[in-house]
């Protein structure tokens, strides 16, 4: 199967009643842990590049490595651009191959998000792309930009309608609570279920999108932190949050950090019981099983998009 767009993948996700998950890659192996577990559990995969991730790593490079993915496994597989910073970014994607963009104008001004979403739009549908656009404001740090919580801010139910209607976007990001990176939350966590509500019953049928939904896992935390990192007070969305979010209308909830987690918890395991390796290809392929199972986990038991690659 060749590259997807989302049109049809969060269709029958909003039918289900399930997710799927938009996974960050940076790297070969990331690509690897990620199609291994989803291949596993038979699931339907969207794959999302980051600004800061296409410097890092190169965009043709992530590229061909997204296409072997999706040869390799057979999965339906979209490739994504996260958090999407300018029309010319999304317009280089797009001529790039991606087969879906995300336009974050969530900073600027309503009608300037509309008119800047709508531009991508235009020059995306035209040639099969999907467009996820961002209204409200996450806190938390994306590409070295760090939104304080004072200036974050929950989405307004009652700007969801004309956004949409005025910018023809395919899904939405919305702001309920959850935040980018592994310190989400001081006190209790907590995410606003009456705004997603809300949001849902003016949008019927509509994907939302769900940004900085890691659940920080525990297990990973305290791994780093006995071999010698140091996490403190780093607290994710609970799993059982994510859930009743994903059996909603959010279509599409996205990993990065706990991937990072994982991946970063699993190098110190291995340099601490091993301290005489340096062949890069053993701790790394620690490291790529280990978000293999973390995935699969997150399939299943968040995200519940298991077994629906052919549905
Ligand atoms: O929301 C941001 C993602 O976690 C990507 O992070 O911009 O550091 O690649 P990045
Ligand atoms: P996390 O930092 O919670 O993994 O969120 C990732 C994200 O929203 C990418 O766009
Ligand atoms: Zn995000």
């Amino acid at each position: 199967m060749p590259l997807v767009n989302s049109k049809d993948m969060f269709k029958k996700a909003y039918d289900g009643g399930y997710a799927i998950g938009a996974f960050n890659v940076n790297n070969m192996e990331i690509v690897q842990g990620i199609v291994e577990g989803a291949t596993a559990e038979n699931a339907p995969l969207i794959l999302q590049v980051s600004a800061g991730a296409r410097k890092y790593a190169n965009h043709t490079y992530l590229m061909k490595l997204i296409e072997a993915a999706v040869e390799t496994s057979g999965l339906p597989i979209v490739v994504h651009l996260d958090h999407g910073p300018d029309f010319e970014t999304c317009k280089s994607c797009i001529d790039g191959g991606f087969t879906s963009v995300m336009i974050d104008g969530s900073h600027l001004p309503f009608e300037e998000n509309i008119a800047l979403t709508r531009r991508v739009v235009d020059y995306a549908h035209e040639r099969g792309v999907t467009v996820e656009g961002e209204l409200g404001r996450l806190a938390g740090v994306e590409d070295d930009i760090n939104v304080s919580v004072e200036d974050s801010s929950y989405t307004h139910p009652d700007q969801v309608e004309e956004f949409v209607h005025k910018t023809q976007c395919d899904s939405l990001a919305i702001a309920i609570g959850t935040s980018h990176g592994a310190f989400k939350f001081k006190g209790e966590p907590k995410l606003r279920f009456d705004i997603l509500e809300e949001v849902s019953r003016r949008l019927p049928g509509f994907p939302i999108v769900l940004h900085g939904a890691s659940s920080v896992v525990p297990e990973y935390v305290d791994m780093i932190n006995q071999y010698g990192g140091k996490l403190d007070n780093a607290r994710g969305v609970p799993e059982e949050m994510l859930r009743r979010a994903a059996s909603m209308s959010v279509c599409k909830i996205n990993i990065d950090s706990d991937l990072r987690l994982a991946f970063t918890a699993k190098i110190r395991e291995h340099f601490a019981l091993h301290p005489e390796h340096f062949d890069p290809r053993q701790y790394l392929k620690e490291a790529r099983s280990e978000l293999a199972l973390m995935v699969r986990h997150k399939i299943v038991n968040v995200l519940g998009c298991n077994n629906k690659a052919d549905a």
